[in-house]
Parts: structure tokens; C-alpha cells; sequence
């Protein structure tokens, strides 16, 4: 099945935020916020903006009836900066006119006087200064300490990983307007509608029940509004609450991109200890977060770090510590890995340094090391049906590992200012909310009289294709025609007490509780079929009605008719709750992961050694899909998440200046890849195997896991400049931007 909304997004008639038809009435919304990254804030003269014709209020955190909080996890995010600035792009309030050019206009007009406090950009400074998020933690397994002893070969050194900007297509927005009784809707692009209401109802001071929270789509989130999309929703609700009018925000992306907190950068230290055939017998690493102002999703990002440490390795013995340093940066977020590609980069990055010192290739030391059904991952969970070795051998074999590594170094002998470089890149990502409390969600299906169906979930479609995956199990289940079903707006008065569409997991969750309601369904219309219509063994393909193998006369209409007329309930609710996990957090031990995705793939690059240009030849792919239900779709999110991957790891290059201004503000000053810089070539293949129970219809989670080949794009280019420049030590310090290219080209030449 093609994805549901192909034809109305190319054609342009799917409806965005921004698509949303005016109310009657609507005002427009603009922040204004802090011009610098710490100071104590003096004085905010609106004055000079509210004179001006077409603005109708500006509001700052004195007109917030409830808290001025809408920290999630830690209660230390203001909605409105207050007495102090923590960031650069920090809101302080927002202005309300009849247009947007007019909220533009009056911004400029508001005065802002501070006091400058000493700015923190480096997450190795914050610690130094115990600015710390959260309490530190750390995963351990084995004896580190006494392991070092019986390594052959140790190796210690340092990493640095910067950030990345989300990038949707659709910025930051939301539209509100109240409705009866102080009750309100909002229209928000956010991964987590409830998120959104929760923190509506405690900012406005009103019960949750008072607040709607509608979700249509999202032009891409990617995790950038898992939590950062709610800001902006409380702000619209606020000034509808106030001004008794329908408000709406939609930022424009250089406000966007300077006011939103990115992935995680990490300064990170690894220490390795290997036998001497190879095997990882020790790895300690410490973490340094750079968490940004406020804690926002951080200390969960900080604990995936972690989980994801040792990727797809077993490691006897492991150390891992990570701290979450507070900075003078806009709040760092969730994004696609959420922490895990960072904890995998740096063990990549040990084993680069064991290969490189002792000559002997990556590739080697990596298969030498993948997990096995039986290992224990650090924080306890015992490997089973694991596929690391399964996806190496495939991937190796099936693209042949060795002639490639053969063409490419005759490549290099042949040619001296051109090289190519070629990286293995394996993967084991973790599959649940690493918070167990959160993997749950509900789905609410009506059939109406005239059979038509509808689905309401806590999922959001945010262009992974999970509405399209809900159809598809609805009529898998019902056995009605794609065109009966309909996949309903995200929204909390039909489904509560939503987790996020976020961790991978918005497909198994969902589907998971939409199964259930449909087989529910079915379960009464079988009844009804064998009391009623003489059909003993019901079945429904394509809306007609099959007793066993045998065709009858009767239709799915014919059949909901009966059902409605026999006064039977048409409508199910159900709820799903992972089984099977658990985990201590006390102790870093227990069974977080429904289940693991694994896969590897092979990347190929050519490096222009006169410039410092590449071009990613070819990315070739065994990934774990279990039994996919979908292959367009997990091959598009393959894809995507290997040129976005590639993307963070290249050309991608965050840059806040010494006093905490985002200098890469633009799309001129942030380079993301485009049709020319993606591979020429990406092949993939899936790994033929029979999924796991816990994972949708079989099919395993996919919006994450790919993301983590793009890491070996850095090793690639890294093999390929070393052809060029042997022999010299070069630091870890991703992206590899072709200014970083160049300059190691040439190190010590
Ligand atoms: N694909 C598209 N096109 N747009 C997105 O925003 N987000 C990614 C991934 N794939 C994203 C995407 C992230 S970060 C996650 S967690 C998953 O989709 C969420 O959806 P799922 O749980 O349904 O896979
Ligand atoms: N992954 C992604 N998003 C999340 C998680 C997680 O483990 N926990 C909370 N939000
Ligand atoms: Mo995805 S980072 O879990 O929204």
C-alpha cells in the first residue's frame, strides 16, 4: 500500500498548521525574546509597541494566571523569562496584533534592559563548575578496574560531537481559540498532544479537561517537537484565554531555529582495552552533555547515551558515565537516536583509534566484538534473537565486503589527489520508551451504521507513515477495503494520557492497542454473523462476506447493519501496555527494551584531496525489519535517516559564538544535505527473519535505528584521508566538514 497521503502532499491538499482555514477574528502571535545569553533581565519597556496601531496586547510572564513553567521532566523552564536570561532567543513574551507584519514591526520597537552575567557554551566548563542538569549517572558491567590488566593493547582519548539542527519543513506552531466555558482548543504541531495539554492547564490554571489538543499531521518533527512544540502552544492559548479571540503563531524559521534547543552536542573520553586477537575486553567512557539552559528531555537523552555506549558489541566489562552540564544554550532536545548515536560515535571513534595504532582494520575488530543471543548488555538485559552477526555476514557477503575493500585500495595506490575511504557500519538500537512507565497508548475505533470505519490513536503522522501503517492493520483485521477506513486527527478528547509519538515506537504502540479494539470488534460481528447470518467461520475480504472458503451473499454492510439493528456496540476502546520490561533506575539494571533493531551497512566515499570535497559513492544496507509491513515506507525512513545521518556527520555544522549567538541561523550559514550531496547509489536489503512478537504485525520499529549508519560516513572520509596523509594522528571531532577535511589533508605536510 502506498503511503496514505502521497497524492495530497504532492499535490498540496494536505492540510499543515498553517493550512488551517481562518476563524473569524484571528490574531497573530510573535515572541520577542532575550538578545543575549545570561544576564539578569532590568526592565521590558513595551510601551513604544503597544501605541502602535494593530497591536492588542503583549504579554510577558506577569499575565500568566497559573506557572510560569512548562519544564517536563524538571520544573526549570519558564514559559517567559522572569528576573533572569538563561539563552540567546530565551522568550520573554509575546506581542498580539491583527497581523503578523505588524507583530514584526512592534518586535523591533520593544526595549530590553539587562545586566550581563558570564556566558557557559562548553559542557566540560559547566562541569567544571558543577552546573549540572541532573545528578550524574553511570552503567556498569563486570570489573573495568581489574580488566585493564588483561588487555593486550589500551587505548584512551577524546571526542567531540556537535549538535543538529531539526530542520523540519514545517516550523514551530500552533493556533488556538477558546470555545464554552473557558474551555479551549488548540491546534498544535507537536509530537505529544498531551504534553501540550498538560502544560496548558497548568500555565492557564484550568483543569486538562479544559483544554482540546488537536494534531493533523506534522510537516516533520524528528523529535524537535517531542517537547519544544509546546512553548508555542501555551503562548497562543494564553493570548486566546486573555483576549477572547481566536490566536495564532507560526514562526518563521530564522526565529525558529535560534529560539529551539538541537541534539546534543558531547565532549566525550574513552578508554579501550583489547585482547590480543581483538576483543574488547574493557571500555569506560564519560560523557560530558551539552544540555543547554534547561533540562527538557536531557537526563532521558543522557540515559539513552548510555544504553547505547557499547552499540552492537558485547563488552565484559563497561564503565559509562555521563553528565548533563547546564549552558547558556537554547535547551537541547530530542532528536531521531535520542542520544544513542552520540554513545555510539564514541566507541566507534576507540575502535577507529585500536585499528589505526595497531594496523589492523576496523572492519576486523568490529565483527570480532557484535553481540550474541546470551551477552549481557550493561544495563542488564539479556541479548536475545539478536541479528548482529546475522546483518554483518549478510551485509559482507551479500555486497561483498572484501572487493570493495580490494577496488578501494587499488583506487589508492592508482590515484594520488583523489581518494576513496570505505567504513562498516553496524547497529543495535533499543526498542521502548527507555522511561517504562510511557510505553503505553489507546486506540478508539467506531464502525458506523453504513460500515464505514474510523480510527482515532495517540499517534501523530509526522511523515514517518504511521497512519498509513494504522489502515493498514484496521483492514488487515476487518477485512474491509482501504477506502472504508479513515485515520482520524490526534487528538486528547478522543485519546488521553498520551505518551509522544517519539522512541520509535508510534507504530507498535498504536497498533498494538488498535488491534486489540478490532479484534474486539470482530469478536462481536462474528457473533452476530453466526447467530444471525447461518456464517459459522466468518470471514471479510475486500467487504464480502466468506463463510470458511466459501463465498456468500452477505456484505460488510449487510453485516454492521444486522449488528446495529441487534443494538450491539459498534465502538471499541482499547489500551496496550508493553509487556515483558522493566527498569531500575536506581541500580542502571533491568529489561527497558521491547526488543532490539539491528543492521549494518557498508559506505564508500571519494575525497577530492586538493579541496576537501567528498561524495558518498555508495550506502549499502542489511536492516533488520523483522517481517515489514510496509516496505515503501521503512525504505523511505531507511533512506531518510541515512541522509540525515550522513548529513549530521559531514556537512551540518552548528556554530554559537564565545558570548552564546547562534552564528549558523539560516539556511545560508547551515548547510543540510541536498540532492547532490545524498549518495549516488543506496542499496538496501532487508534481513530475512521472523521479526518479534512485541513489534507491530512483526514488522520492527524504523524510524530510528537507520539514522546510526550515517556515522560511518565520518570513518569513511577518515580511512580515505588517511590514504592521503598516513601516518598522522587526527582528533574525533564530528562534522568532518570539508574545512576539517582539508586541514588534515594537509597536517604535517
Ligand atoms: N520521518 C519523517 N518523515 N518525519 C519525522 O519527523 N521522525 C523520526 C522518525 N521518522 C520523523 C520520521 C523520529 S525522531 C521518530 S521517533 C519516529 O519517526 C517516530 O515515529 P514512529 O514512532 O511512528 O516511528
Ligand atoms: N526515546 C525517545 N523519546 C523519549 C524517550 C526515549 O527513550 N523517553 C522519553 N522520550
Ligand atoms: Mo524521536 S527523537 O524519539 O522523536
Amino acid at each position: 500500500m502506498i503511503n496514505i497521503d502521497a497524492h495530497n502532499h504532492v499535490s498540496g491538499k494536505s492540510i499543515y498548521l498553517d493550512d488551517i482555514i481562518e476563524w473569524k477574528g484571528t490574531l497573530f502571535a510573535l515572541p520577542f525574546d532575550a538578545p543575549v545569553a545570561h544576564a539578569r533581565l532590568d526592565h521590558v519597556d513595551v510601551s513604544k509597541a503597544l501605541s502602535m496601531s494593530g497591536v492588542v496586547v503583549v504579554l510577558t510572564a506577569k499575565d500568566i494566571p497559573g506557572k510560569n513553567q512548562i519544564g517536563g521532566i524538571i520544573a526549570d523552564e519558564p514559559l517567559f523569562a522572569e528576573e533572569d536570561i538563561h539563552f540567546w532567543g530565551q522568550p520573554i513574551g509575546i506581542i498580539v496584533a491583527t497581523s503578523e507584519r505588524i507583530c514584526r514591526l512592534a518586535r523591533e520597537q520593544i526595549e530590553i534592559k539587562f545586566s550581563e552575567l558570564p556566558v557557559i557554551t562548553d559542557p566540560r566548563e559547566a562541569h567544571a563548575q558543577n552546573k549540572l542538569i541532573c545528578p550524574p549517572r553511570n552503567f556498569q558491567l563486570g570489573d573495568v578496574t581489574s580488566a585493564w590488566g588483561q588487555c593486550q593493547h589500551v587505548f584512551e582519548g577524546k571526542v567531540e560531537i556537535n549538535g543538529q539542527e531539526h530542520l523540519y519543513i514545517e516550523t514551530q506552531g500552533a493556533y488556538a481559540r477558546m470555545k464554552e466555558d473557558g474551555s479551549i482548543l488548540i491546534a498544535s504541531s507537536t509530537q505529544g498532544p498531551t504534553a501540550v495539554q498538560r502544560t496548558i492547564a497548568k500555565v492557564l490554571d484550568i483543569p486538562m479537561h479544559k483544554v482540546e489538543v488537536d494534531t493533523v499531521r506534522l510537516g516533520g518533527g524528528f523529535g524537535g517537537k517531542e517537547d519544544q512544540a509546546t512553548g508555542w502552544a501555551v503562548m497562543v492559548a494564553l493570548a486566546a484565554q486573555k483576549l477572547r479571540k481566536p490566536v495564532k503563531m507560526v514562526l518563521h524559521r530564522m526565529d525558529d531555529m535560534r529560539m529551539t534547543g538541537k541534539r546534543h552536542p558531547y565532549s566525550a573520553d574513552f578508554k579501550i582495552g583489547l585482547s590480543s586477537d581483538m576483543k574488547i575486553l574493557a571500555y569506560e567512557a564519560t560523557f560530558f552533555q551539552n544540555a543547554g539552559a534547561a533540562a527538557d528531555l536531557s537526563p532521558a537523552v543522557l540515559e539513552r547515551t548510555l544504553f547505547h555506549a557499547t552499540n552492537a558489541y558485547f563488552v565484559p566489562n563497561v564503565h559509562v558515565t555521563a553528565y548533563s552540564c547546564k549552558t547558556n544554550l537554547p535547551p537541547n532536545t530530542a532528536f531521531r537516536g535520542f542520544g544513542g548515536p552520540q554513545g555510539k560515535f564514541v566507541i566507534e571513534a576507540a575502535i577507529s583509534k585500536a585499528s589505526e595504532s595497531l594496523g589492523v582494520p576496523a572492519a576486523d575488530i568490529q565483527k570480532q566484538n557484535l553481540l550474541n543471543d546470551g551477552d549481557e548488555f550493561s544495563y542488564g538485559q539479556i541479548v536475545d534473537q539478536c541479528e548482529a552477526q546475522n546483518a554483518w555476514n549478510s551485509c559482507e557477503e551479500g555486497f561483498d565486503l572484501k572487493s570493495i575493500q580490494e577496488r578501494v585500495r587499488l583506487f589508492n595506490e592508482q590515484n594520488s589527489h583523489i581518494k576513496k575511504g570505505v567504513a562498516v557500519q553496524p547497529i543495535c538500537f533499543g526498542i521502548s520508551f527507555t522511561n517504562t512507565m510511557m510505553n503505553h497508548a489507546r486506540a478508539l475505533v467506531h464502525i458506523y451504521q453504513d460500515g464505514s470505519v474510523v480510527v482515532s490513536t495517540g499517534a501523530v503522522e509526522m511523515g514517518q507513515g504511521v497512519n498509513t501503517k494504522l489502515l493498514q492493520i484496521a483492514v488487515r483485521k476487518l477485512g474491509v477495503q482501504p477506502g472504508s477506513v479513515r485515520i482520524e486527527s490526534t487528538n486528547t478528547l478522543r485519546i488521553a494520557n498520551t505518551s509522544p509519538t517519539a522512541a520509535s515506537a508510534g507504530a507498535d504502540l498504536n497498533g498494538k492497542a488498535l488491534e486489540m479494539a478490532c479484534k474486539s470488534l470482530w469478536e462481536r460481528l462474528e457473533q452476530v454473523a453466526a447467530e444471525h447470518l447461518n456464517i459459522s467461520n466468518l470471514r471479510v475480504q475486500n467487504d464480502i462476506l466468506y463463510d470458511n472458503q466459501q463465498k456468500t451473499d452477505h456484505t460488510w454492510h449487510d453485516l454492521v447493519q444486522k449488528a446495529f439493528q441487534l443494538r450491539v456496540n459498534l465502538s471499541e476502546h482499547a489500551h496496550y501496555a508493553t509487556p515483558l520490561i522493566h527498569f531500575d533506575k536506581e541500580k542502571g539494571k533491568g529489561h527497558p527494551f521491547a526488543y532490539h533493531v539491528y543492521g549494518a551497512a557498508i559506505l564508500e566515499v571519494t575525497v577530492d584531496c586538493l579541496r576537501g570535497t567528498y561524495h558518498f559513492d555508495k550506502v549499502q544496507i542489511v536492516h533488520d525489519l523483522g517481517v515489514s509491513m510496509n516496505v515503501h515506507i521503512d525504505n523511505g525512513q531507511i533512506e531518510g535517516a541515512v541522509v540525515q545521518g550522513i548529513g549530521w556527520m559531514t556537512l551540518e555544522e552548528i556554530i554559537y559564538n564565545k558570548e552564546g549567538r547562534l552564528m549558523t541561523n539560516a539556511l545560508s550559514t547551515y548547510k543540510i544535505p541536498d540532492i547532490y550531496s545524498v549518495p549516488s547509489e543506496i542499496n538496501i536489503k532487508h534481513l530475512e527473519t521472523e521479526g518479534h512478537e512485541l513489534a507491530i504485525q512483526k514488522s520492527k520499529a524504523v524510524g530510528e535505528p537507520p539514522l546510526m549508519y550515517g556515522l560511518g560516513a565520518y570513518f569513511a572520509i577518515r580511512n580515505a584521508v588517511s590514504a592521503f596523509n598516513p601516518g598522522k594522528e587526527f582528533a574525533f571531532d564530528a562534522p568532518y566538514t570539508p574545512e576539517k577535511v582539508l586541514m588534515d589533508l594537509y597536517k604535517g605536510r
